[in-house]
C-alpha cells in the first residue's frame, strides 16, 4: 500500500506506544486517537513531529470517531478497557468501549471507505481449553473482558464485505518494556516483584498461557498493514508462537533466567496455593505463520533482563505506582525526582 496515514486508536497505550514507533520508522504518517486514561507520557515526544497528529478524544463519542477518519488509508483499533481486573472494576465502560464503540469505529471506517481495518483482540476469547486451539476452536470466555472482545469481533466481521475488509488479531498475553509501561502483565509483574521483593510468587502454576513480546506483536500488525488486502481481509489470526505456549511456572523460570543474566542474582520462585486466574489454554499459531510468514524473534529472558535494567537504572522509579496497573484507571505520570 502507499504510505497513507494510519489512524492508531488507542495509540498511547502499552502496545500502541511501540507500534507507533514501528510505523514511523517505516515511513508512515500516523494519527493517534486516545482518551489518555493512563496519561500522555508515551506520545509527548511526538509534539513536534510532523509525521504524527494527536487527537485527545473518546471513542464513545460518535463525532470524535467519525471526524478522526478523514484522509486515512487504514485504521488500527487498539483502544479498549484492557484486562480482566480493569473490566471488572468498570463493567459499563468496558461494554461501551470494547463492544459498542468498536462497532461505531468499524461502521465509521466503512462509510468513510477505509477498507483496511485491523482490530486487536485476544487469545483470552478461548478461556479454557484442552487441545491446541486454532482460530476455529470454540470460544469459552471466562471474563467480561473476553466476552466484550468476542462481541466486538462478531460485530466487526458482520459488516465485512468487498468495501470493508477487517482483520482481527487475537493476541497472546504481551510482555516486555514499553514507554507506556504495564506491570499487570505476567512477565512484567514477575520481573517487578523479583526486583521489589527479591522473589517471584506463582499461584498454582500448571496453567498454560501463550505469551508474546510486544515488539513481535507490533511486527505482526505491520505485516498485516503491508499485506495484500485480499489475503488478510475478512480474516482472524491468532498472534503468537507455539514455542511460547508456557505453563506459568515455566514463565517464572524464564524470568529468573533473564534476571540472572542482568544482575547475577538467583531469584527464588515460591509456588503458592491455587491459581487465581481461570484462564488455561494453549494456542495454535500455524495460520499466521503459514499465510504471512510471521515468526517471533524475542524471548522472555531478554525482556525480563531489559525491564530489570530499567528498574535498576531508575528509569522507572516506582513500579508500584497506580499508573502502571490498568484497573486503577490512573492518569498521573510517574513522579520525577
Ligand atoms: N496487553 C496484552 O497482553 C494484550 C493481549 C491481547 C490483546 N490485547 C489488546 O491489545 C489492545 C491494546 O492493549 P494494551 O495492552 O496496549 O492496553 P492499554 O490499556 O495500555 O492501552 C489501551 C489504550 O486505549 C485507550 N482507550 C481506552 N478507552 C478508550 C476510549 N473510550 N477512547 C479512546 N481511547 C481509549 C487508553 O487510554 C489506552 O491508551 C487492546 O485492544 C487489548 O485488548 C492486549
Amino acid at each position: 500500500m502507499d504510505k497513507e496515514k494510519i489512524l492508531v486508536i488507542g495509540g498511547a497505550g502499552y502496545l500502541g506506544a511501540v507500534l507507533n514507533e514501528k510505523l514511523l520508522n517505516e515511513g508512515y504518517f500516523i494519527r493517534i486517537l486516545d482518551s489518555f486514561i493512563y496519561g500522555k507520557k508515551a506520545v509527548e515526544k511526538y509534539s513536534n513531529n510532523r509525521g504524527v497528529e494527536i487527537i485527545e478524544g473518546d471513542i464513545r463519542n460518535i463525532e470524535t470517531v467519525n471526524s478522526s477518519m478523514r484522509d486515512t488509508g487504514c485504521v488500527v483499533l487498539l483502544a479498549a478497557v484492557v484486562g480482566d481486573p480493569a473490566s471488572k472494576a468498570r463493567p459499563q465502560q468496558t461494554i461501551e468501549t470494547n463492544y459498542l464503540a468498536s462497532q461505531v469505529v468499524a461502521s465509521s471506517a466503512k462509510i468513510n471507505v477505509i477498507k483496511r481495518f485491523i482490530s486487536a483482540s485476544t487469545c483470552s476469547v478461548y478461556g479454557v481449553g484442552k487441545d491446541i486451539l486454532d482460530e476455529e476452536a470454540p470460544l469459552n470466555p471466562v471474563s467480561l473482558y473476553a466476552r466484550t472482545k468476542i462481541s466486538s469481533e462478531e460485530s466487526i466481521m458482520a459488516i465485512s464485505d468487498s468495501t470493508f475488509m477487517p482483520t482481527i488479531m487475537r493476541m497472546s498475553t504481551l510482555y516486555g518494556y514499553s514507554p507506556r509501561m504495564r506491570f499487570d502483565l505476567v512477565v512484567n509483574t514477575m520481573t517487578m516483584t523479583a526486583f521489589t521483593e527479591g522473589k517471584i510468587t506463582v499461584f498454582g502454576g500448571s496453567q498454560w498461557r501463550p505469551l508474546l513480546n510486544l515488539y513481535d506483536a507490533a511486527d505482526a500488525f505491520f505485516k498485516v498493514i503491508e499485506a495484500d488486502l485480499h489475503k488478510v481481509g475478512g480474516k482472524i489470526y491468532n498472534v503468537g508462537s507455539e514455542a511460547q505456549n508456557y505453563r506459568i511456572t515455566e514463565v517464572a523460570n524464564l524470568v529468573a533466567k533473564g534476571i540472572k543474566e542482568a544482575s547475577g542474582r538467583d531469584i527464588p520462585i515460591n509456588i503458592e496455593g491455587e491459581n487465581v486466574d481461570a484462564r488455561d489454554y494453549r494456542v495454535s499459531f500455524k495460520k499466521i505463520q503459514n499465510e504471512l510468514g510471521f515468526n517471533v524473534s524475542h524471548t522472555i529472558p531478554q525482556a525480563a533482563k531489559e525491564i530489570w535494567q530499567k528498574l535498576e537504572s531508575k528509569e522507572i522509579k516506582d513500579p508500584k505506582q497506580k499508573v502502571y496497573y490498568n484497573h486503577y484507571f490512573d492518569s498521573s505520570e510517574e513522579l520525577v525526582g
